[in-house]
This record gives structure tokens, C-alpha cells and sequence, in this order.
């Protein structure tokens, strides 16, 4: 496996000490991008090459490069927390790593190796340090988020897995995902489109997955949702997951659900570690499918006391309501989602270093 080192080509003009700290200060989600982005090409003949760290800018393209036109593309998200004495870490990145390569196995793109993946986080990382932000007080989500992606970037417009390949990672200082932080959320259930199928692509993260959300996010927004919840393409039935994040169902016997995975889902690292997490707290975690009756059903009887939708971006956020065209559908036992509450603070803590790390989740970059 390749242990390359980054060449870094610095930037000739980083933002300057001000204007960072006043992005730092409010940074938003995925507006401001960091001074530098990693870079590996890749080539049929050449393999995994040219290994750089070089200024944030534009790509060149031809215009005929078959992403732009078959969208041949896989992507990460990820984050770097800042721990209290200024060091930075980052969560399971071997995870997203894992699951980068079977991203790339389905659309017939290169895998890359642990050390790539890791060591390009760390190179970028090692330049632009300073734009990871320092969290507030323990409620503050604050981090740089970290985006991995691979596009196809052969100039040929025949159907075929292209020869010539770029990976890059970028960096954008965030806040919450939601407006409203850690309020619950509103979320529109997809009643006709569906975000995959079996046999597809649901369980990559690749763009494509994410563009055919977007009629359907729209519908959300049009109902004064945040996001939008989908079924299965087969059934219409089984409760899949949001446009970009999972689900978690809570019960008043201390069960917590989440749809078990399949094909068409995709498996979430925080996903993974709330499954864990829930356990530690003596909760019992199940993986199963769960149909939308269940929810109406368990929501109006007072079985289901919480919902809450978990991913990198989103961390663990309540969901308020699932509003459908038959109307919305409200947890009856309501509380003060006590269970998503505290395990985002068992999450988050972790992730700042604020509580022991024993399960050995923390890389430092
Ligand atoms: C993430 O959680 O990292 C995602 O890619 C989802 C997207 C809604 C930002």
C-alpha cells in the first residue's frame, strides 16, 4: 500500500489572520473553504500518483470529462474536532475510509488505500490547522468538515470507467447543519419519489444519490421541512433514510431502532457509533426494518417517545414531526427527546476529548 508523501505547493494568498477569525466566528455550513486541498491523481497505467497539497482554486476541466457527464463521482464527509489544549482530532476515519472504497467498487472507480485517505487528511490538515475552530462551551458542534471526493476526469464521452482519475479533499469550517441547532426538526415524508432501489447505488456515497433526493427536498422545503424522509422503492413501506442522513426510533422500554441496513441504504458512521453508544447507556439497540405504520402507529399509542435523525453533518438531531400528505404525524409521549440529548452529548464529548476515548475512535491529525 502507498505511504507517499504530500508535496506542498503553499498558497500564495491565505486568508489573511482577521478575516479567518471572523469566518471562525460564524462560519455557517459549507460556505468558506480552507487555503489549501489535498490532491492525488490516478491512471490506468500509473496507479495512485502525484501526491500534493496545493492552494484552494478552481479545477480545470475539459468539458467533455465524464463526470460531468455520467457523474462518476464518490464522496466523504468527515470531521476535525479542536480538543481543549488546541490539538486537533479526527473520528473513525478508517470508517469513512472502508467505506470510500465500496463507494468507489460500485461506480467502477480506484480505491484508495487507509494511509491516501488518512495521510491527505493530515497532510491538508498540517497547512491549515489554524481554520479548525475552537468550540464555545460543550453545546457547540463547531469543527472543519472535511470533504473527500473522487470524479472521473477522462476527457471521453463513451460509456466506460474512466482511465484517468483525481481525488482532492477540501475543508470548510462548521457550525450546525440545521438553522435551529439542536431543535427538532420537521421532516416531509416522500409519498412519490424514491432515493433508490435495489441492485443500485443507495449504499454509495455518491453524487448521483444525493441529486436524485433533491425534487424531493424540495417538496420538503415547500412544506417547511428540513428534510426529507424516504421509503422503500419496492413496497413503499420500510423506512429507508433522509436525504442525507439516518434514523433512530426510541421506545419507552428502552428499545432504540434504526432501519437495518440494505442495499439501498447508507451506513452512517455516526449511525454505527449511536448504535454502540446506546448500549453503553444500557439502552437496547435494534436493526430492523421499520415500516411508516410502525411510526404512526407506535408515535400515536406513545410507544415511540423520540425520533432523531444522526449523521456526520447533522450529529443527533430531533425530529419534531413527520409531516405527510395525509397529514402530520406527532409523537403523542412527546418529551424533551431526553435520549437524543444526552447521547449527542455522550457523542460529542467524545469527539472533543472531554470524555475518555475507550473505544479508541480518535485519530489525531
Ligand atoms: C454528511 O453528513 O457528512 C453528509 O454528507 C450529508 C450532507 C447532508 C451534508
Amino acid at each position: 500500500m502507498s505511504t507517499a508523501s504530500f508535496a506542498l505547493l503553499p498558497s500564495t494568498t491565505p486568508a489573511a489572520d482577521a478575516v479567518r477569525d471572523n469566518i471562525l466566528a460564524a462560519p455557517g455550513f459549507g460556505q468558506y473553504f480552507t487555503d489549501h486541498m489535498a490532491h492525488v491523481r490516478w491512471t490506468l497505467d500509473a496507479g495512485w500518483h502525484g501526491h500534493e497539497v496545493r492552494p484552494y482554486g478552481p479545477l480545470t476541466l475539459d468539458p467533455a470529462a465524464a463526470v460531468l457527464h455520467y457523474a462518476q463521482e464518490i464522496f466523504e464527509g468527515i470531521k476535525a474536532y479542536r480538543h481543549a489544549d488546541g490539538s486537533v482530532w479526527t473520528f473513525r476515519p478508517e470508517k469513512n475510509a472502508e467505506r470510500f472504497r465500496r463507494s468507489a467498487r460500485r461506480l467502477a472507480l480506484p480505491e484508495l488505500s487507509d494511509e491516501d485517505f488518512i495521510g491527505s487528511i493530515k497532510a491538508l490538515l498540517a497547512q491549515d490547522h489554524a481554520w479548525v475552530p475552537t468550540p464555545k462551551n460543550a453545546a457547540d458542534e463547531c469543527s472543519l468538515y472535511l470533504r473527500p471526493f473522487m470524479i472521473a476526469s477522462e476527457t471521453f464521452l463513451g460509456v466506460r470507467p474512466a482511465r484517468e482519475v483525481d481525488y482532492y479533499v477540501i475543508a470548510s469550517p462548521a457550525a450546525a447543519y440545521f438553522k435551529g441547532g439542536i431543535e427538532p426538526v420537521s421532516i416531509w415524508l416522500s409519498s412519490h419519489y424514491k432515493r433508490a432501489a435495489p441492485g443500485g447505488t443507495g449504499f454509495a456515497k455518491c453524487g448521483g444519490n444525493y441529486a436524485a433526493s433533491l425534487a424531493a427536498q424540495k417538496e420538503a422545503s415547500d412544506h417547511g421541512c428540513g428534510q426529507v424522509a424516504f421509503l422503500d422503492a419496492v413496497e413503499n413501506k420500510w423506512l429507508e433514510e433522509l436525504g442525507g442522513m439516518n434514523l433512530f426510533f426510541v421506545y419507552k422500554d428502552g428499545r432504540i431502532a434504526t432501519p437495518r441496513l440494505t442495499d439501498t441504504i447508507l451506513e452512517g458512521v455516526t449511525r454505527d457509533s449511536v448504535l454502540t453508544l446506546a448500549k453503553d447507556e444500557g439502552l437496547t439497540p435494534e436493526e430492523r426494518p421499520i415500516s411508516i405504520d410502525e411510526w404512526r402507529e407506535g408515535a400515536a399509542s406513545g410507544e415511540i417517545t423520540e425520533v432523531f435523525a444522526c449523521g456526520t453533518a447533522a450529529v443527533i438531531t430531533p425530529v419534531g414531526e413527520l409531516v405527510t400528505e395525509e397529514g402530520p404525524i406527532r409523537l403523542a409521549a412527546q418529551g424533551d427527546n431526553e435520549v437524543a440529548k444526552r447521547l449527542r452529548t455522550k457523542l460529542l464529548d467524545l469527539q472533543y476529548g472531554r470524555s475518555e476515548d475507550k473505544h479508541g475512535w480518535l485519530t489525531r491529525l
